[in-house]
């Protein structure tokens, strides 16, 4: 076996390891600030729209009147499925899980792209567009069949996030709505090299086309510790039910080791920029909606566990409220990933464009502890078992 000469350091989870260097996002954890290509996200919410912002994420700057009327013009032409996937989705089973079907469906859309490889970088944000204006109708297509309901087709003309609202219940949203769910559009979009950003870098780097980077994201962000904490915090929320049962349950659930989902973050140590943004939309929503329990539910939990937490880096995250507002905008929970995805794709699509601008493999090694040189057993002699 040959000795490794060099002291080797492992960065299991790969803390503050950096993988590129990046013009797209900058996360500043300790003074709550976050910033898609240099615009602060508080000036985006307050200004910008999805649309824009993808353009920003995507290009690298704010688009000119003409340039954001052709790229919306553009993700209209794309917005309706290809039959074929559209059939595809319907043979799915009903009891799929959301996420499972975007994956497969995204995968699928690279089957009718007649020319899904390309080094040609106008050809990939094409792609990139092309499953970004698709993914809502991928969603809203699903949700419809498994409740017996006939797929909508787009309306055009509305923004990714009136068009999602749109399709998933036949009528034109509400104004006020379709702003909320622009800026929680807005806010999921780009988080720099976290666990699905990471993977869709990783196959990029390999010069795969944009159907297999997308689909390496979505798959990643699948997992509970990555794309699922809103639906966890909403379920906190309800099973809480009540305000003045909040401080039980948190002091109940620190005293037992149990995590409060929508607090901690691996980069932020204060508070997420995010988190304040979907806080003040969630409480208008109840008042809007009726729905004042849920928020003074959720504002308790967050007023208990800040108490507890006094002192450490623990502050609520963008999944405290985010749940609560997808679920107002009358989104099933297991919903609620998707449209972080649909979203994401932005930031990923992105990301991967970046890197490819000077491309190297990815290519990391793992340390070997294992035996080496041992004999190859015949059958009747192996124990079946692994031995010591
Ligand atoms: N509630 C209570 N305690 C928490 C906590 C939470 N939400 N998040 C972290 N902690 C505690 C841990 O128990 C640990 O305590 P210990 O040192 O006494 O064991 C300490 O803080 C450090 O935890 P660690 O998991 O190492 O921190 P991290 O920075 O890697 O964690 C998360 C980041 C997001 C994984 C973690 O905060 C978490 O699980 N949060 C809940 C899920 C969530 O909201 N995820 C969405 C992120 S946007």
């Amino acid at each position: 076996m040959t000795a490794i000469r060099e002291p080797v350091v492992i960065h299991k989870g790969l803390d503050n390891v950096y993988v590129k260097e990046s013009k797209i996002c900058f996360i500043d954890g300790d003074a709550s600030k976050l910033f898609y290509r240099g615009y602060s996200i508080d000036e985006l919410a307050d200004h910008s729209t999805f649309e824009e912002t993808a353009f920003l994420l995507i290009y690298g700057w704010l688009p000119t009147t003409s340039q954001l009327e052709g790229f919306t013009q553009k993700l209209d032409s794309y917005r309706p499925l290809e039959p074929e996937v559209l059939r595809l989705i319907q043979e799915f089973p009903e009891q799929s899980d959301p996420m499972d079907v975007l994956r497969t469906a995204v995968s699928a859309l690279g089957l009718y792209d007649p020319q899904p490889m390309t080094d040609e970088l106008k050809l990939r944000i094409d792609k990139a567009m092309r499953i970004l204006a698709k993914v809502p109708t991928i969603i809203t297509a699903f949700d419809r069949i498994r409740n017996h309901k006939v797929p909508i087709q787009p309306k055009g003309q509305l923004t990714q996030a009136a068009e999602f609202l749109y399709m998933l219940t036949g009528n034109e949203p509400d104004p006020y709505d379709s702003h909320v769910m622009d800026v929680a559009l807005i806010l999921h979009a780009e988080h720099e090299m976290n666990a699905s950003t990471f993977a869709c870098t990783v196959t990029a780097s390999t010069l795969a086309d944009m159907y297999s980077i997308t689909t390496s994201g979505i798959g990643t962000l699948r997992g509970p510790l990555h794309g699922g904490a809103n639906e966890a915090a909403l379920r906190t929320v309800l099973e809480v039910g009540d305000p003045s049962r909040a401080e039980n349950y948190v002091a109940d659930a620190l005293a037992r080791k149990k995590r409060i989902m929508g607090f901690g973050h691996r980069v932020y140590k204060t508070w997420d920029p995010r988190y304040l943004i979907l806080k003040k939309f969630a409480g208008e929503l109840a008042t809007r909606k009726g729905q004042s329990g849920l928020f003074d539910t959720a504002v308790a939990i967050e007023t208990s566990a800040r108490k507890h937490l006094e002192g450490t880096p623990i502050f609520p995250n963008v999944d405290s409220y985010s749940g609560i507002v997808f679920h107002m905008l009358g989104n099933q929970t297991d919903l609620f990933t998707p449209i972080f995805a649909m979203s994401r794709i932005a930031g990923w699509t992105a990301h991967a464009i970046e890197y490819l601008e000077s491309n190297r493999l990815i290519r990391p090694k793992a340390l070997y502890m294992g035996k080496t040189g041992l004999p190859y057993l015949p059958i009747e002699s192996r124990t079946g078992r692994l031995e010591a």
